[in-house]
């Protein structure tokens, strides 16, 4: 069957395959809070077809139904699956991780490292022989470091393994600039680097508003009051719901990294990637500016950083490594 005009290149790969009109298959593995709001984000914006998975029974099935349910109001094709079976999630061009546990007030991400790794570990052994051509997006914290896990398990080239983190600092930081200054979140160009966590690298230089250079419009005080609370956003909602962390903006960033996959959106994102050389960093997941595309990664894009953000960067990544190392012991 002939791709749909203007399809995705995924979806032209898999041409031959009876799905005219659908774009992609994508499996979002978690059906909590982050993963059930990214499967409702991509079967609205009709990106793909979803098949939603967890490990309780009925979870996935019911909010599956429930979104099904709002496609005739909401106008958009229902095409997702709810289920427990790994067999349901074969084939898919990219499986989103979102399984495992979320923080609770005055836990660190890096808390959840020894329980979430055990759950990364086994979704990614489930997950890679059903899907062996698939790009895989951790979402799960810590971040960086289940990426890592995630790229080790599945065996999968580093390309099609990535991280989401670097769209939702960098969404937080437009936010907040955006409410400093009192203008439109729109018009904020702004972009976070390094880790996920107290190793995130704000670019000064590379921020905007309506086009002026942030620092010609804020003090050094305020930039570095806007970049640490950006470092601590995960932090203020999970203190402000006191049961578990952010789901809305995490979708929504996931979502945005499903559709440069798709070939829909290009753009430089900021993406958790295997750097092999550039930034002067080596064969260590951080994260980066990066194309992306229905390979997975299609190039890091080595941006213009100031001395000091370079340093900072280089040192989030020795920070991810040795991190990564602790694994091992696990
Ligand atoms: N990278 C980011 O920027 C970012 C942003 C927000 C949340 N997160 C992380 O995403 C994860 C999920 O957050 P949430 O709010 O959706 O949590 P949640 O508790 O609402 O949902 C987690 C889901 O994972 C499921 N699960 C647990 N073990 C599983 C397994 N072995 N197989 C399949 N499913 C399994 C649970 O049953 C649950 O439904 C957390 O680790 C959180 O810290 C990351």
């Amino acid at each position: 069957m002939a791709p749909a005009p203007g399809a995705s290149p995924v979806a032209r790969a898999h041409a031959s395959e009876p799905s005219e009109g659908i774009r992609m298959k994508v499996t979002v593995v978690g059906s909590g809070f982050v993963g059930q709001t990214t499967a409702l984000r991509i079967v609205q914006a009709g990106l793909a077809e979803v098949v939603l998975i967890d490990i309780v029974e009925g979870l996935p099935q019911g909010i599956a139904l429930d979104i099904k349910e709002s496609s005739p109001v909401e106008r958009f094709e229902p095409l997702i699956t709810g289920t427990n079976d790994y067999a349901d999630t074969a084939g898919s061009d990219v499986v989103v991780v979102t399984a495992g546990f979320p923080r609770q007030p005055g836990m660190s991400r890096m808390d959840l490292l020894g329980k979430n790794a055990a759950i990364v570990r086994s979704v990614v052994e489930q997950i890679a022989p059903a899907s062996p051509d698939a790009i895989l997006v951790i979402v799960t914290n810590p971040l960086d470091e289940m990426t890592f896990l995630a790229a080790e398990v599945s065996g999968f080239p580093k390309e099609r393994v990535l991280g989401m983190a670097g769209v939702l600092d960098s969404a937080r930081l437009r936010t907040f600039i955006a409410e400093e200054l009192g203008v439109s979140p729109l018009g904020v160009e702004a972009m976070t680097l390094g880790s996920h966590g107290d190793a995130m690298v704000a670019l000064p230089s590379h921020a905007t508003v309506n086009g002026t250079p942030l620092p010609e419009l804020v003090d050094a005080a305020t930039l570095d009051r806007l970049f640490q609370r950006t470092r601590d956003g995960g932090a203020e909602i999970v203190a402000l719901l006191k049961k578990g962390s952010a789901y809305y903006a995490p979708s929504a960033s996931i979502a945005q990294m499903v559709r440069a996959i798709a070939g829909e959106l290009d753009e430089v994102l900021p993406v958790c990637a295997w750097c092999t050389g550039q930034f002067g960093i080596t064969d260590t997941y951080v994260g980066v500016p990066a194309r992306l595309g229905p390979r997975g990664l299609a190039e890091i894009v080595e941006l213009d950083l100031s001395d000091e953000e370079l340093r900072a960067l280089r040192e989030a990544a020795e920070g991810i490594r040795a991190k990564c190392a602790d694994l091992a012991k696990l």
